[in-house]
């Protein structure tokens, strides 16, 4: 079990370049199954998730090559099964991502149900109800799900819930259903957009993905094609952070500045400096850290993936900010860590009051789930003394080699094997 040891106190500088969005990659590395031709995908993170989709895509029996150059090659010809097994499925929720694909090119599909996690019920009831709309009979038993149809054809399907990969799975399905399909209150997430922007190089009709509605009209058959994945943008919102945080200077650089007005506004607003470029922006911290209210909604509005980080910034605010989390159920694990060092913060459902003005000081912590794991690195890069940050697994499943990046900029951190 690795560990992350940091000690505190540094002021970040310099520059960092941001890798490719894991959450943009793994729908694309999925929708590689609606077609026999080969998919090339560029800037894909070297990350866990990644390397375990490309096991679950291998299981299945697609040709799937991942480098480390961020180039991946995949080819899903003939397939040997069309399940995605509970061992993959339960390290890694978003397998539920093949359900789509498998229904909408093979008709069939026997996908584990993905469980809950530390942040929450996840449920997919929304991914199963569209499936059903489009014609697919969708029964769970012995915990999985088994999906099958006599072809999918178009329909009308309106998400209660706003659902990124629920809007994901059904774009997929759409792409190869008898006639048009309308997503309605669907996710606009950038990687919503980005995997449809690889749909229609592979062929597909599709219109008003990054809007609430989209519109898919299913064809025959798509091809190969070649596409880029786009830069993280929460590995983005971490590093500025990171800098805000430190009273630091930092460039964020390979990114898309505009997927983050949300969050660059509301650094704004916390005092931080934020100059913005065309594919980076800058982040100088200054004193006071202002502390300022924030409650998360799907995109375009403050992300539930910055949540933790932004509660890191807040424990060193000058007043009082109350955090409120609308999107998970559970996603306050974090707090309890920062508490142990020294932050003051109070939890009321789906509330959190961080008072600022407190030093932190540094502790053994343990990581909960990929975001608090930022989130505790953050505050130890502030906290007086050593922190030492236990199962951070759940870092690398979605952020390539931060420790190194963050010590470029000055970090005094290193990885404990
Ligand atoms: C995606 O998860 C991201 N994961 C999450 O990032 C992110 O936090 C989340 O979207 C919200 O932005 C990937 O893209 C792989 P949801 P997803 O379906 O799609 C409810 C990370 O850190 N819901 O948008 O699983 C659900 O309970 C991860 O990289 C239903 O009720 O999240 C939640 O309250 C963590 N029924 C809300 O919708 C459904 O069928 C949003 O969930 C589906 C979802």
């Amino acid at each position: 079990m690795d560990k992350i040891r940091i000690t505190g106190g540094k002021p970040l500088a310099g520059r960092v370049e941001i890798s490719g969005a894991k959450n943009a990659a793994l729908p694309a590395m999925a929708a590689s199954l609606l077609t026999a031709d080969a998919i090339q995908l560029e800037n894909i993170p070297y990350v866990r998730d990644i390397l375990t989709t490309r096991a679950l895509l291998q299981e299945i029996g697609a040709d799937a090559e991942v480098r480390q150059d961020g180039t991946a090659t995949i080819k899903a010809a003939e397939l040997r099964s069309h399940e995605a097994p509970y061992e993959l499925v339960k390290t890694m929720r978003a397998s539920i991502l093949v359900l789509g694909p498998l229904v909408g090119r093979f008709r069939k599909a026997r996908v584990s149900l993905p469980g809950g996690c530390a942040i929450g019920a996840r449920p997919v009831n929304l991914h199963l109800m569209g499936l059903e709309r489009m014609g697919a009979r969708c029964d769970v038993v012995h915990g999985y799900i088994e999906a099958y149809t006599e072809g999918l054809h178009g329909a009308y399907i309106l998400m209660e819930t706003v659902t990124v990969t629920g809007t994901e799975n059904l774009m997929m399905a759409a792409t190869l259903a008898d006639g048009e399909t309308v997503l309605d209150n669907a996710a606009c997430e950038p990687e919503v957009t980005n995997l449809a922007d690889l749909l229609r190089s592979m062929g597909a009709q599709i219109e008003g993905d990054g809007t609430r509605t989209i519109r898919i009209r299913g064809v025959r058959r798509l091809r190969g094609c070649r596409h880029r994945i786009i830069p993280d943008r929460i590995e983005a919102g971490t590093f500025a952070i990171a800098s805000a945080i430190t009273r630091g200077d930092v460039e964020i650089c390979n990114c898309e500045p505009r997927q983050l007005t949300s969050v660059l506004t509301q650094l704004n607003q916390t005092g931080a400096e934020v100059v913005i470029g065309s594919k980076s922006f800058r982040v100088r911290g200054r004193n006071p850290i202002i502390s300022k209210n924030v409650t998360t909604y799907p995109y375009p509005a403050f992300p539930t993936d910055m949540q933790a980080q932004y509660m890191a910034l807040m424990t060193q605010g000058d007043g009082s900010a109350v955090i409120t989390e609308t999107i998970f159920e559970n996603r306050f694990l974090h707090a309890q860590e920062m508490i142990r060092m020294g932050a003051d913060i109070t939890i009321d459902g789906r509330q959190a009051v961080v008072r600022g003005g407190r030093p932190l000081t540094g502790a053994r912590v343990l990581a909960s789930d990929l975001r608090a794991s930022a989130s505790l690195i953050l505050a130890g890069l502030v906290a007086r003394g050593e922190t030492l940050i236990d199962r951070v697994y759940h870092l690398d499943r979605g952020y390539y080699r931060i420790e190194e990046k963050l010590a470029l900029l000055g970090a005094d951190i290193e990885r404990v094997k």
